[in-house]
């Protein structure tokens, strides 16, 4: 298997093809790439980056991109297993620009206290907003972590290399540190031949793309760049050759 979104035989050729899409929102996500695998990778002992406890021990994360929500769960459940001595009082929160896969999400939710789920666009001043006051309910002026699992390259297809910029400075504000899973360049490949094979318009910013070839690369350089974060860790490639980057706030002196 090569990438989350399009199962490869050996030879190249798509053996599962998962439809034209435009910005991942695939319904049957979770039976081709099951959560449970996706959190093997994940280092133990880095979760707690704050020097200073909240006091009410309250941790919270955001999930961008939450799809119908099955990692948002696996991640909620991991959290709460590997600070287990501490006990911090985990929330979290799995945006996703699809209404209906927030519907699926919210349906299984069997903590609504603790997990929420919101249909917005990240990219969105409204989204902005809302996490600020998600936030703001919790005491807390940023979030310990943020995930963005396999949303990188949707956000870049669809707002190019500009959107992409945009899109990890506004998680890096909200976030103590970051997690993020970026698709390789042939996944763009693979996104923009479903949508020519089903005789739809292409990505229209995909020929003006810059940061082309190797997206972790350019993923790395704007956080340490643009956004002022720093590498705590990355992850050899999972089954899929897909790399999780950890990073982290710098701490104010
Ligand atoms: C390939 S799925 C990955 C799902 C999940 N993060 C995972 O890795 O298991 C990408 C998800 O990102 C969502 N998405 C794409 N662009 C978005 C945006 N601008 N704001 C919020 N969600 C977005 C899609 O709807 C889709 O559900």
């Amino acid at each position: 298997m090569s990438d989350s979104d399009v199962v490869e035989k050996s030879d190249g050729e798509e053996k599962t093809d998962p439809g034209a899409i435009r910005h991942g929102n695939f319904m049957n996500y979770y039976q081709f790439h099951p959560a449970e695998g996706r959190v093997r990778q994940l280092p133990r002992g880095v979760w707690q980056r704050q020097r200073v406890a909240h006091p009410a021990r309250k941790y919270a994360g955001l999930d961008v991109g939450c799809n119908a929500g099955d990692l948002t769960y696996i991640l909620r459940d991991f959290l709460e297993e590997t600070m287990s001595r501490d006990q911090p009082e985990i929330s979290l929160i799995g945006v996703d620009l699809d209404p209906i896969l927030i519907e699926k999400a919210r349906e299984r939710n069997s903590r609504p206290d603790r997990v929420t789920f919101e249909c917005l666009d990240f990219l969105s001043e409204d989204c902005g907003e809302m996490l600020r006051r998600y936030l703001m309910q919790l005491n807390k002026t940023r979030f310990d972590v943020v995930f963005c699992f396999s949303i990188t390259m949707w956000i870049h297809l669809n707002h190019g290399d500009d959107g992409l910029e945009e899109f990890l400075r506004k998680v890096c504000e909200l976030a103590e540190m970051i997690i993020v899973e970026p698709q390789p360049w042939r996944c763009y490949k693979n996104a923009s031949r479903r949508l020519r094979r089903a005789k739809l318009e292409d990505f229209p910013l995909l020929k003006e793309l810059k940061y082309t070839r190797n997206p972790v690369k350019h993923i790395e350089d704007i956080l340490r760049r643009l956004c002022d974060f720093q590498r705590v860790t990355v992850t050899a490639g999972n089954e899929w050759g897909r790399m999780l980057l950890i990073y982290e706030r710098k701490q104010e002196s």
